[in-house]
């Protein structure tokens, strides 16, 4: 077994954070409350305990001063912090300079403007943290600097890779730039597998129709939202789609049934009309987890983000946390029962925004949910919501939820072509949401702030203006 750095321009720095981790009298977890927060603390907390150095993790919704004086006051010596940190530097390194801890980050998002010595971030060494590296690779590159033999930390590849898949940083390519060496240390550790597959979700779990009904991205006429059509298109395919009177799923069927499939689905799709460009993305690398067992969430990793997004989205880290690290009994069966939820809501809230529609400015859309969509998922409806009726896809995507009576949660949505174009939505919501009281920040691609209530339309006129300015300077 190789045991070169999976990514090398951050090994340096890796390893300078590993050697103060082993140093430090104690440690404090501090993890993000969504996928690839919490893969980053299951990669971390592995690779903490194989290196020998005791720790307590904590998780948090946000960042904020409120949440990082909390931390201080716990009085361990050093907080590692996984997949947050960065974008609030600023306030960090003033506990940092008190005295209160010192600061350890493994993180992907846009720094403030602060520094401080074990900061082990892509972004500080020319790598997208949007797309080529998420929190749980950053924490992968670390622990892999912690490991105590040469690869023994490999295994923990498989998280890292359903960290970035959970960030959306995988296209119909597959993922790219940093993530891929991440890819090949689990293909070399026999924990990850890559496959040219149909890219639709739920191919581990989903019975066929539902699978095909489901697939609200592919948007295939007949089929795609149409139970009845759905279910009359896989019992018209030449393959046995029941079994025992069950319905196979995709992971039941053979690779000559898998290709009957795929081709009478592109052929419906292209005889009814849908775009090039969207049939090309029914195919496509997709990432499987071999030594979990067939069938169930675990063993895709798009069903394994999810399910832990419907965990730690709803206050159960910790339920997450522990299908991560092993459990396959009571906290896995707590998180199905959770993704049931996740899914209704995650459904139920795309409806209400396509029937309500959306509101368009001159370079923005944005809708306002109030207290219809809870906060911590409206950002992932938000996206959901890009392209479907009556929703722009060239246009970027601005949510409100109310967090309490007193706070909004704001979410922003942007798409690889627009910020190719100069968007960058993490200074959008940082700016706008500091020009009425609030914060934010996050990914180009991706961003989102907390702001004063009653404050909306103040916000958007601010992000409305920014958008524009950014999409037309050079
Ligand atoms: O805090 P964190 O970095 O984990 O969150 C990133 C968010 O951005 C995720 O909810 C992810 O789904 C979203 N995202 C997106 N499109 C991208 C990249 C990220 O919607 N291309
Ligand atoms: O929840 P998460 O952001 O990980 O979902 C990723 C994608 O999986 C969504 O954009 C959606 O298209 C799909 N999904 C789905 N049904 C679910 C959950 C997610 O189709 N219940
Ligand atoms: O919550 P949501 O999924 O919309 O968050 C998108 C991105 O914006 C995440 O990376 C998150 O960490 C970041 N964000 C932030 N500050 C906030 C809210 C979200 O940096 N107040
Ligand atoms: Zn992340």
């Amino acid at each position: 077994m190789s045991d070169t750095a999976p990514v090398p321009a951050l090994s340096e720095r890796a390893t300078h954070c590993a050697d103060r981790l082993r140093s430090a009298s104690s440690v404090l977890l501090a993890s993000h409350i969504d996928a690839d927060g919490l893969t980053s603390a299951a990669v971390a907390s592995q690779a903490l305990e194989r290196a020998g150095i005791s720790f307590e993790t904590v998780f948090a919704k946000q960042l904020d001063r409120e949440v990082i004086e909390a931390i201080a006051v716990t009085d361990h010596e050093t907080v590692l912090f996984t997949d947050f940190g960065s974008g609030q530097l600023d306030i960090i390194t003033e506990f940092e300079q008190d005295g209160a801890f010192t600061p350890v980050i493994a993180d992907h998002h846009q720094p403030a403007d602060a520094e401080t010595e074990y900061h082990l971030n892509p972004l500080l060494f020319g790598i997208d943290g949007a797309s080529e590296l998420s929190g749980a690779g950053a924490s992968y590159v670390l622990a892999r600097a912690l490991e105590p033999t040469p690869g023994s930390n490999r295994d923990l590849a498989a998280l890292a890779v359903v960290g970035a898949v959970g960030d959306m940083q995988s296209g119909t390519d597959g993922l790219t730039g940093a993530n891929e060496g991440i890819v090949e240390d689990g293909v070399a550790a026999g924990v990850v597998s890559v496959s040219t597959d149909l890219t639709l979700y739920g191919k581990q779990t989903r019975p066929l129709p539902k699978l095909l009904e489901y697939a609200s991205e592919a948007r295939i006429p007949g089929i795609s939202n149409n139970e009845g059509g759905a279910i009359a298109f896989v019992t018209e395919l030449a393959i046995d789609v029941k079994q025992d009177g069950e319905w196979r799923r995709w992971v039941d069927l053979s690779d000559d049934e898998r290709k009957t499939l795929v081709n009478a689905l592109i052929r419906r799709a292209v005889s009814s009309g849908v775009p090039a460009d969207r049939i090309n993305d029914l195919v496509g690398t997709t990432y499987q987890l071999p030594a979990e067992e067939l069938g169930t969430e675990l063993r895709d990793v798009s069903e394994f983000s999810t399910l832990l997004n419907a965990t730690a989205r709803y206050d159960r880290a910790d339920v997450g946390l522990a299908v991560c690290l092993g459990d396959r009994e009571d906290a896995l069966s707590e998180a199905r029962s959770l993704l049931l939820n996740h899914r209704r809501n995650l459904s139920e809230g795309l409806q209400w925004v396509t029937s309500e529609g959306v509101t368009v400015e001159s370079n923005i859309q944005w809708f306002d949910a109030g207290t219809r969509i809870r906060e911590t998922i409206v950002g992932i409806i938000a996206g959901m919501a890009v392209g479907a009726d009556g929703i722009r896809h060239d246009l970027p995507i601005i949510a409100f939820a109310a967090e309490s009576a007193e706070e909004t949660k704001v979410s922003a949505r942007g798409s690889h072509f627009l910020t190719r174009k100069g968007l960058d939505l993490s200074v959008v919501m940082r700016e706008a949401s500091q020009s009425v009281g609030g914060d934010g920040g996050g990914h180009n691609v991706a961003a989102g702030a907390t702001i004063p209530a009653g404050t909306e339309n103040e916000f958007v006129s601010v992000a409305d203006r920014i958008v524009g300015e950014q999409l037309t300077s050079d």
